[in-house]
């Protein structure tokens, strides 16, 4: 990643692109298409990057994250962790520093969401104030293939989306959603045809950033706190949780089983 300056139309990222439409919305795509966008912590730092600039330029009123066709994002990046150990992650703070900057946007941001958006992409998705999928959206947190659970919200975000049974569905079994099912569960607030997906949400965007800027901010800061006090608790706890998931042996048999593309042989140790 090159940073010259905040400008964002002076940057040149690696695994990202972003671009300004009708002025008033910053969009940034997800650009790591050969790992169908798997989330590694170059391409989360230059997206915290670009959504820090987003929020400081003016003319600026929403912002959007997305995908590709295929994927919104397949997860955090398995071949990147696979070696981790749990010095590494609780040393390194591993999520916590580099994946919440979204938290720290007072600008709505949405998720335009087509293809598999699962694990660490579900919980980017979510980390987003909502999510416009495209009727091939695919939504999941898998992770309990791999020895973990979702370590970047998704505990705690995908029960208060969809409700206990449903969130404890989906992280137990690893099962994907289909966008019509998460609509109906309130994981997304709109589905549009996935030729539709990127002017639908423009044009939605288009919406928000002509309203008061202030009163943007504030609405979307007092939703916020609708969800906000335990969530922090919950997710330092899962945080934690799944830091320590990275000293098992079963961890890197579920990562190492993906890559070398062979069904994994779990010990329970
Ligand atoms: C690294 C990934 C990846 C990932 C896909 N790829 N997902 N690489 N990390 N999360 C790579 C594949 O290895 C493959 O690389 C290429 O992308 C295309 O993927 P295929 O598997 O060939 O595609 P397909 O058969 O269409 O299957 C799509 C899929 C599958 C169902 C999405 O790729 C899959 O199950 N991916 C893993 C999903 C997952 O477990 N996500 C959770 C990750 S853990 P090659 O080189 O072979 O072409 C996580 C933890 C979050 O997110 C914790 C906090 C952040």
């Amino acid at each position: 990643m090159i940073i010259s300056t905040m400008e964002h139309t002076k940057l040149n990222y690696e695994f990202i692109k972003t671009h300004v439409e009708h002025d008033k919305v910053g969009i940034i795509t997800l650009h790591r298409p050969k790992q169908l966008n798997a989330l590694n912590t170059e391409l989360m730092l230059e997206l915290g990057h670009a959504l820090k600039a987003f929020d400081a330029q003016l003319e600026v009123g929403c912002i959007i994250i997305t995908g590709n066709e295929k994927a919104f994002a397949a997860g955090a990046d398995i071949s990147a962790m696979a070696n981790y150990e749990f010095s590494d992650v609780y040393s390194s703070d591993f999520i916590t520093k580099d994946w919440e900057i979204i938290r720290q946007i007072r600008k709505p941001v949405i998720a335009a969401v087509s293809g598999f958006a699962l694990g660490g992409g579900c919980e980017l998705a979510m980390m987003c104030d909502f999510i416009v999928a495209a009727d091939n959206a695919k939504f999941g947190q898998p992770e309990i293939k791999l020895g973990i659970i979702p370590g970047a919200g998704g505990t705690q975000r995908l029960p208060r989306a969809v409700g206990k049974s449903k969130a404890m569905d989906m992280v137990l079994t690893a099962r994907m959603m289909d966008a019509k099912e998460a609509e109906q569960a309130g994981l997304v607030s709109r589905i549009v045809a996935l030729e539709s997906l990127m002017p639908e949400t423009i044009s939605i965007a288009l919406t928000i950033a002509q309203y008061p800027r202030l009163a943007v901010l504030a609405a979307k800061e007092s939703v916020q706190r609708a969800f906000e006090g335990s969530l922090s608790d919950g997710i330092m706890y899962e945080r934690r949780l799944f830091h320590s998931l990275f000293s098992t042996q079963d961890q890197k048999e579920g990562m190492s089983a993906f890559i070398n593309k062979r069904p994994p042989v779990f010990h329970n140790k």
